[in-house]
């Protein structure tokens, strides 16, 4: 009895530290190689007209065919429980030294049309409107 009680509390043990390895957050600072924004786009900031309640809708469920939350996590930092097994990482919004060249602009641009060779798809689905309003809420809640 003492030993299967034993044996029950290691694979729980074990079974939290790896998902906590898997849902760990994204390194900061976290390489960068993702392509720039044509410069007309990358200086367009349209966030001040924005809904941020539901641009935080979109990140956490609303987004279609998946949450962004699913990869960038709850609080933006990368560890979403899907962008543990993608290279390059989602990105980490937290991560001030990564994020400080990434404008809204920049960020509209790869929402919209996606970064090629990555795991961060285009989302088609989202009207240019949405597309601030997700904007929004990134940058006020979730970047530090
Ligand atoms: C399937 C996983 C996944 C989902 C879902 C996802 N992303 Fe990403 N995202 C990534 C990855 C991976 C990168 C890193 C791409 C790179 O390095 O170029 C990224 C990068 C980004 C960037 C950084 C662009 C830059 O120039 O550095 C923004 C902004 C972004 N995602 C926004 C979103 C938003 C908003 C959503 C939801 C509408 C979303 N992502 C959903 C995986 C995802």
């Amino acid at each position: 009895m003492k030993k299967s009680v034993m044996l029950l509390v290691f694979a729980v043990l074990s079974l939290f530290a790896v998902s906590t390895a898997f849902a760990g957050a994204a390194k900061c600072p976290q390489k960068r190689k993702t392509k720039k924004a044509p410069a007309s786009l990358y200086n367009k900031d349209k966030t001040k007209s924005a809904n941020k309640k539901n641009g935080k809708a979109i990140f956490t469920k609303k987004a279609k065919p998946m949450a962004c939350k699913m990869c960038h996590g709850d609080k933006g930092d990368g560890g979403g429980k899907l962008g543990a097994a993608l290279k390059p990482k989602p990105r980490n919004f937290t991560c001030k030294k990564t994020m400080k060249d990434v404008t809204p602009g920049q960020m509209f641009w790869i929402i919209k049309n996606g970064s090629k060779g990555t795991g961060m798809a285009p989302f088609k689905t989202l009207k240019d409107k949405e597309i601030w309003d997700v904007i929004k809420y990134i940058r006020e809640d979730l970047m530090k």
